[in-house]
């Protein structure tokens, strides 16, 4: 895609007056203001209505800003240098001085950073003298947005621009891992687990259910159509939506392909995408066929369960 320097200087400039503007990433779209703003950040909650104890992931162009506001650690440093600008977010202890906004970190003393690598936004942040607070331009709880037609139906125009850029290259938002102490994965996603674990060459926990919620992408119902959704079957219906892994022979007015083979990277694109065109259509629930539980299938099955915790 094109990069068009008109529209970056829109966004820019709007959020250098502590606007909101939907920004493109590889994962899906993001609903971006000023980090050390209180005023946009307060306002990135009150569009997608999420609680206020659901902290905001801050997006930066480099690691070198990143100083200014968390403590960096050798963890760190190796899988930013293998993955980023990548699909990870990191958890880190966050300065007594920063200017992140206590707003966007709900007063915790710690922060989850990206480095998103649509060459878009890449280029807006590298134009900011701040970094941008962005979680995911949706409704809290409901699907993510990967056009800058998904967020337009969530939003409308409540929010004052969106910066084109094409659909997400990913398609599902970014793996979590905490680096406070021992690493520690939050949300499954984009990056395989397998492969961060090469590169840390360490054990590394899990703790994407736990009793106690640290990060609302562990919810328990999340990325919801809004209709309840039935996994792993077998035997569909005629009056619901089929969703399947792969194009069957023979198809059907209610079914939905993820990919043509089966291919669990192209299924993770058309996700979300497949879930808000369902959503749209006549159908009142989802019926989903089984999907391989290895490398991105354990993410789009992790969204799915949530999904499916949906009851009306
Ligand atoms: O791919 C992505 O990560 C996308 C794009 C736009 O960057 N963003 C995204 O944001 O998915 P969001 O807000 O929908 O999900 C970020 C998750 C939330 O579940 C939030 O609770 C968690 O990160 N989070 C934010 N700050 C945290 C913190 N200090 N500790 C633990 N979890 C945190
Ligand atoms: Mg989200």
């Amino acid at each position: 895609m094109k990069i068009k320097l008109a529209n970056i200087k829109k966004a820019k400039n709007l959020l250098n007056k502590s606007e909101c503007v939907a920004i493109p990433t590889e994962t899906v779209y993001g609903l971006a203001g000023n980090a050390y703003s209180d005023r946009a950040c307060r306002n990135i909650f009150k569009l997608k209505k999420r609680p206020k104890n659901n902290p905001l992931i801050v997006h930066y162009h480099d690691f070198k800003k990143v100083k200014e506001d968390c403590y960096l650690n050798h963890s760190f440093f190796k899988l930013y240098k293998k993955f980023c600008p990548g699909p990870i977010t990191f958890i880190l202890n966050l300065k007594k001085n920063s200017k992140i906004s206590k707003i966007a970190t709900n007063k915790k003393n710690s922060l989850a950073i990206r480095f998103p690598k649509h060459p878009i936004t890449r280029n807006l942040l590298k134009e900011l003298k701040f970094p941008i607070a962005a979680p995911s331009a949706n409704i809290s709880s409901r699907i993510s947005a990967v056009t800058s037609n998904d967020v337009k139906d969530d939003f409308g125009k409540k929010i004052k621009y969106i910066l084109e850029g094409g659909k997400s290259s990913i398609g599902v938002e970014s793996t979590i891992i905490d680096l406070r102490k021992k690493p520690k994965i939050l949300r499954l996603g984009a990056l395989d687990v397998k492969k961060i674990k090469k590169i840390l060459g360490k054990k590394i926990s899990f703790n994407i259910n736990p009793s106690k919620i640290s990060s609302p992408g562990q919810l328990k119902i999340h990325y919801s159509p809004g209709i309840p959704i039935r996994l792993n079957v077998k035997k569909f219906r005629k009056d619901e939506a089929c969703l399947l892994i792969r194009k069957k022979k023979i198809s059907k007015a209610n079914y939905y392909f993820l990919s043509k083979k089966g291919n669990l990277t192209e299924a993770a694109k058309n996700l979300y995408s497949t879930l808000r065109k369902i959503k749209k259509s006549k159908y009142k629930s989802i019926a989903v066929s089984k999907i391989p539980n290895e490398g991105l299938g354990k993410t789009i099955n992790d969204r799915l369960l949530r999904a499916s915790k949906f009851n009306g």
